[in-house]
């Protein structure tokens, strides 16, 4: 079986933001121009995607853990051979994990839907309180 750590992730790079409406912003600026043009084509479907969802994952650190009261987030782009992965770091939420919501719940809870119908894969894990999101795209001729 192929593992994460089988497949060889490289660290593109990394960046710390407050944790405030405003950096969602920053984040996905950061995203593009990492990944722009050797990773990822300029104007394209993967590109979008990966925006979108770093949009979500950003959007939740501000919106449900201590990132959003004061506090800071992360987001680490790690390239690998055929793959393109997004992670976001947050200050924790108590113990509380990101958690798939029904999408009947109507406005809200729709953010990592998304994620799950965009991402090839994606998940989370805890590092003490704190957690890491993660989301991963097929990279095609680019990776
Ligand atoms: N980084 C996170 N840490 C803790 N809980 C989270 C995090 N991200 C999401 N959640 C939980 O997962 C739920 C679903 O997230 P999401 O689908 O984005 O919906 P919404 O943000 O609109 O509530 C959130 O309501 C929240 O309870
Ligand atoms: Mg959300």
């Amino acid at each position: 079986m192929i593992t994460r750590e089988a497949r060889e992730l490289r660290l593109l790079a990394v960046l710390t933001l407050p944790g405030v409406e405003r950096s969602v912003r920053h984040a996905r600026l950061f995203l593009r121009d990492t990944l722009v043009p050797d990773h990822v084509a300029p104007g394209g479907e993967l590109l979008d995607d990966m925006a979108l969802v770093v949009d979500e994952f950003a959007g939740n650190c501000i919106k449900h853990t201590a990132s959003g009261r004061g506090g800071k987030f992360h987001v680490a782009l790690w390239a690998g051979d055929g793959v393109l992965r997004a992670e976001v770091s947050d200050e924790g939420a108590s113990g509380a994990r990101p958690v798939l919501r029904d999408a009947a719940d109507g406005e809200s809870g729709r953010g990592l839907l998304i994620v799950a119908a965009l991402a090839s894969r994606w998940g989370h894990r805890a590092d003490g309180p704190r957690t890491t999101v993660w989301a991963e795209f097929a990279a095609g001729t680019f990776g």
